[in-house]
């Protein structure tokens, strides 16, 4: 097996980090490597915003405007982003074209995302990806400053691992997953 099959099997996604995270000279050298992923066209049509600090506080004023909440409420979700030391936005940004759909161009978004993930775990960062119910309402969205184009795919949040994390990781039956035509075995 070579070493990024290798990776893949080893890598899980990791709740509870520490305060250690990556500097902003290594997340580089590593979105580098992640952006190698299949583009169509290369259109690039991704970016993600680095929040570290206060700065990630903006993700739960977002979704507090976007819900409602106010008071306690509202203090809550902001505190949910300093989950983790640092937090990647994921953004698809598409790119006019004729040739390559909005949808070809939020898979290369999501797949820069998912290659990210996997050489941050293989450098021994812990990594979960977020979502919410509110991730692409207009008020999240003004929040993390996007154009009107723009569309997050979630957070990245990342940091240090901590030692009660290290189970290995349950692998799936691959063959239920992969047929030849006609012969679906994947159970609706
Ligand atoms: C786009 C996307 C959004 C996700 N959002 C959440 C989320 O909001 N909450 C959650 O518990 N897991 C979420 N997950 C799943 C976790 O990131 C993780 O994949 C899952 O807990 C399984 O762990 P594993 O990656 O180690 O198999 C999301 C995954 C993806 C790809």
């Amino acid at each position: 097996m070579g070493a990024v099959a290798d990776a893949a099997r080893r890598r899980r996604s990791r709740s509870k980090v520490t305060d250690e995270a990556p500097g902003h000279e290594q997340l580089l050298e590593l979105v580098q490597a992640a952006a190698t992923v299949a583009d169509h066209s290369s259109l690039r049509p991704w970016r993600l915003i680095e929040l570290r600090g206060d700065d990630r506080l903006l993700i739960g004023r977002g979704l507090a405007e976007a819900s409602g909440a106010d008071g306690k409420s509202a203090e809550k979700l902001e505190q949910k982003a300093l989950r983790a030391p640092l937090v990647l936005a994921v953004v698809l940004s598409p790119v006019e074209s004729r040739k390559v759909p909005e949808w070809e161009q939020e898979s290369v978004a999501s797949g820069v995302a998912h290659l990210l993930s996997l050489v941050l775990d293989d450098e021994g960062w812990g990594v979960f990806w977020r979502t919410g119910t509110d991730t692409r309402h207009e008020a999240v969205h003004r929040a993390h400053g996007l154009a009107p184009h723009e569309k997050l795919l979630g957070w990245l949040y990342v940091g240090g691992r901590t030692e009660r994390d290290e189970k290995p990781r349950k692998l799936l039956e691959p063959g239920r997953f992969v047929s030849a035509p006609g012969s679906a075995t994947v159970e609706a």
